[in-house]
């Protein structure tokens, strides 16, 4: 298959991006925060401490994980239900973090995202997928911005969305945190892959963003035939 990776912090627009190269360049998106999030959510919702690993893993043993799409949307179901529409909120992105620390949890979001690109052109986006996911990718992109940026960025989105969310010190704090947290993790932590590019968009407008992406695609196929 073609697969693009996309990998870099939180809040750099990553799925934004992705979501409108995907569009223009006939792939399917595939967003693995959402994964992420879900199990998180779930756990949460059901009286689970997402810092006690050995209760995560027990109800992790008997947990149903699957994508589908819809209008060309990617859902995600955690035991049948679907659990798309709560899982956009800056505390399902901590509680996200938090698991996915876990050597189980990783797994379990891997067997599904890797039957997904084995069977569809996709460009997917995470901490590691170029690194450990997707390593023979044809492309790996590495998209970041300052954390205040990323802060405004998420503020902005959450606000757009009607989603509860603080002040932006706060959003910025946390996003912060969960940098270090996703970079500093013993199992696949953020970095970029050797091979990968980096896209600094602190300055850079959305669209300038999704014309680059679109042209590495571009050169990346090209390099195939
Ligand atoms: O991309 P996102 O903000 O939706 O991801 C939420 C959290 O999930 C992120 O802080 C870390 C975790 N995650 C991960 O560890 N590996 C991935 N491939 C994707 C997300």
């Amino acid at each position: 298959m073609f697969n693009v990776a996309i990998d870099g912090p939180g809040g750099a627009g990553k799925s934004s991006v992705a979501k409108a190269a995907a569009s223009l360049m006939g792939l399917s998106y595939v967003d693995s925060g959402a994964l992420y999030r879900s199990i998180g959510y779930v756990l949460s919702k059901t009286g689970v401490d997402l810092n006690a690993p050995s209760a995560i893993e027990e109800k992790l043993q008997d947990m149903e994980l699957e994508l589908f799409y819809q209008d060309h949307a990617q859902h995600v179901l955690v035991n049948g239900e679907d659990v798309t529409a709560y899982i956009r909120t800056q505390e399902a992105g901590n509680g996200a973090s938090k698991i996915a620390v876990l050597e189980s949890v990783r797994n379990k979001v891997n067997e599904v995202i890797r039957k997904t690109a084995s069977s569809l052109d996709v460009i997917m986006d995470g901490r590691d997928i170029g690194t450990v996911v997707l390593p023979d990718a044809s492309l790996k992109l590495f998209i970041t911005a300052s954390s205040e940026v990323r802060a405004l960025r998420r503020l902005t989105e959450l606000e757009a969305a009607g989603k509860p969310h603080g002040d932006l010190e706060t959003i910025k704090r946390e996003i912060e945190e969960r940098d270090y947290r996703d970079s500093h993790r013993e199992i696949a932590p953020l970095k970029m892959a050797e091979d990968g590019v980096l896209l600094d968009t602190t300055d850079m407008k959305l669209y300038e963003v999704v014309y680059q992406v679109c042209r590495l695609i571009d050169e990346a196929r090209e390099k195939r035939t």
